[in-house]
């Protein structure tokens, strides 16, 4: 028998009414002090069709912001701004997870409201330019190598977002351990050069990473917890010179939680020639969630072959929010633009057409 991507799932205690989920998308709506504005829940809102709904990445503090205009959940007024957005997608039937951030050394600090620490694993300053509203492009601030005390204050800031999180009334939340940001810039063998038990052995360089997810399920419970995974992905310089013996640790370790999924993002600068999501599925028996590139054709396959639990869109989310209804029923999607990805305000956030308006 094969799986219908129109079927329903249970993934942990999130219960999915399909198995198209709208992928973590970074938008920069939020003002600049990380808070989500009233666009934002009509945004999510409009798209409370898909399965689940993973907010844009979302801080645990200011340290972990590096990006202009992201939202956090650290703040009362983050807070209540989220507890909004939430109500809205909920009054539609929706189910909403918040993807929990750090971005580590991919910050400058003209994009924070106050001054915090730039951090990663090692004082490895990230290759390339990231964009301030204030100078335009601009290097990426120097990070210093974090202490063990930091190290382990940052985790009890994942945890205590996630209570935040699962208090305010959200379904999940999904841990950010992909796409160059700290948990993967710790998994890494280029960013991470440490020398203490963060650093050398496999086992040490995914020990944090372990540790936070941990710690959040030991908050909030293992089955509202997802966590997100690049493997191979070579984005914001990270290098994994030992890919499969790396999630070959990682993935088990993840799996022993019972966690209500994985969500294995295929790499688009590809420092890996395997395809991902089989290597997962290899390692992984619990519920996975494949993101990448998907056309509706391919998910539908994939989903129904019982590779996948799950196929998470990004762009057709952005340019489409009644995308269920448009794969269901076959209708061309419309194309997003990627001028408008990251400007603030409404244009290209909540003004893309439905098909029954
Ligand atoms: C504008 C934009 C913002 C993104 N922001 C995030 C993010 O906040 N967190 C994350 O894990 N991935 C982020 N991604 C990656 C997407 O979640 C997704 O994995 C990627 O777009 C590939 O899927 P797609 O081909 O369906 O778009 C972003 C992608 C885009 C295009």
């Amino acid at each position: 028998m094969t799986t219908d991507i129109f079927s329903p799932l249970k993934a942990g205690t999130i219960d999915l009414k399909n198995r198209i989920v709208m992928a973590p998308l970074t938008r920069s709506r939020a003002d600049g002090a990380g808070v989500p504005q009233p666009i934002a829940a009509e945004y999510y809102s409009q798209r409370a069709d898909a399965g689940l709904i993973i907010t844009a990445a979302t801080q645990i503090s200011y340290e972990g912001m590096g990006y202009v205009r992201t939202p956090g959940i650290h703040t009362s007024a983050q807070i209540t701004a989220w507890k909004g957005i939430v109500d809205a997608v909920h009054a539609k039937g929706g189910r909403i997870s918040v993807q929990l951030w750090h971005v580590g050394r991919i910050a400058s600090h003209l994009n924070r409201p106050v001054d915090a620490g730039i951090v990663a694993p090692s004082a490895v300053k990230a290759p390339g330019k990231i964009f301030t509203d204030a100078n335009g492009m601009v290097d990426h601030d120097q990070p210093h190598a974090l202490e063990i005390n930091e190290i382990n204050g940052i985790t009890e800031q994942f945890a205590q977002a996630a209570k935040t999180a699962i208090a305010i009334g959200f379904d999940g939340v999904e841990v950010h351990s992909a796409n160059g940001y700290l948990l993967h810039q710790f998994l890494s063998s280029n960013v991470n050069q440490r020398s203490d038990q963060y650093g050398g052995s496999i086992e040490n360089r995914a020990r944090f990473p372990l540790e936070v997810v941990k710690a959040v399920a030991d908050a909030i419970g293992a089955s509202k917890v997802g966590v997100r995974v690049s493997p191979g992905h070579t984005f914001n310089g990270i290098e994994e010179n030992d890919i499969t013996s790396l999630y070959g640790y990682y993935l088990p370790a993840l799996d022993k939680l019972g966690l209500a999924y994985l969500h294995v993002m295929r790499p688009t600068a590809n420092g890996f020639t395997e395809d991902p999501v089989t290597m997962a599925r290899a390692l992984y028996k619990g519920a996975i969630v494949a993101a990448g590139n998907y056309t509706p054709e391919d998910a539908a396959a994939l989903v129904a072959s019982g590779r996948v639990d799950a196929v998470a869109f990004g762009r057709a989310f952005i340019a489409n929010p009644d995308l269920v209804e448009r794969i269901r029923s076959g209708a061309p999607l419309n194309e997003p633009e990627v001028a408008t990805f990251y400007t603030p305000g409404p244009k290209g956030y909540i003004d893309y057409p439905r098909l029954v308006a």
